[in-house]
């Protein structure tokens, strides 16, 4: 079984590359950020409180991601070739949450895999995509926002990983295919 986490700044390719991942290993993707959306889009009462969060590239609080992650992350390790978390764990909070979660149901992460870009890289790809996403977070003023909180929230997760000995540093610059090859490279490594 694989038990995933795919990690990094804002518009590194968590979400291109797990695309991927789910197609080659069978692994089934659980998005904190798509599941956020959702909840926007149908304008639920979880929605409409977490948009006033991600709007300004702020975190949305951990008890709401725990809420609708700890139910699918239950049901999608039972019977599965494993799963692939993206845009979580985004603090050492959220990281020690999920490992007595996974204590819990008698299973393990296996790797983090730290995705590396550039910065002026990662706002070219973000204002790219945000010229047809209608994602509220697309624009300078909240990307670079978002690069902030990632910096100081989300990049100590990596060292909580590399304490277990289960991270892996992926260099996210080049074509698509050449990351997911590196990536592969890591995954198998750990089958
Ligand atoms: P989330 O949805 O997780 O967004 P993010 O981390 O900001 O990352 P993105 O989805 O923007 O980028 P990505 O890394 O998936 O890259 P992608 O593949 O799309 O979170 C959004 C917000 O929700 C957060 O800010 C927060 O408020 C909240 N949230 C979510 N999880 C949370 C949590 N656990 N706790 C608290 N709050 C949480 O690629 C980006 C673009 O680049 C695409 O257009 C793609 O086509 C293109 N691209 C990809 N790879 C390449 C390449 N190699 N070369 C050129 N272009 C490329
Ligand atoms: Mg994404």
């Amino acid at each position: 079984m694989l038990n995933i986490i795919i990690c990094g700044a804002p518009g590194c390719g968590k979400g291109t590359q797990s695309d991927l991942i789910v197609e080659k290993y069978g692994l089934k993707h659980l998005s904190t950020g798509d599941l956020l959306r959702s909840e926007i889009a149908e304008k639920s009462a979880l929605g409409i409180e977490a948009e006033s969060f991600i709007s300004k590239g702020n975190l949305v609080p951990d008890k709401m991601i725990f809420d609708i992650l700890s139910k699918a992350i239950a049901e999608q390790t039972k019977n599965s070739n494993g799963i692939i978390l993206d845009g979580f764990p985004r603090n050492v909070a959220q990281a020690e949450a999920l490992e007595e979660l996974m204590t819990k149901l008698k299973k393990e992460i296996t790797v983090l895999l730290d995705m590396n870009v550039d910065n002026q890289e990662l706002i070219t790809r973000l204002l790219k995509r945000g010229e047809t996403s209608g994602r509220c977070d697309d624009n300078m003023e909240t990307i670079k926002k978002r690069l902030e909180v990632y910096q100081t929230k989300t990049a100590p997760v990596s060292d909580y990983y590399k304490n277990k000995n289960k991270y892996a540093a992926i260099n996210g610059m080049g074509t698509i295919d050449e990351i997911f090859s590196r990536i592969s490279g890591v995954i198998d490594s750990k089958r």
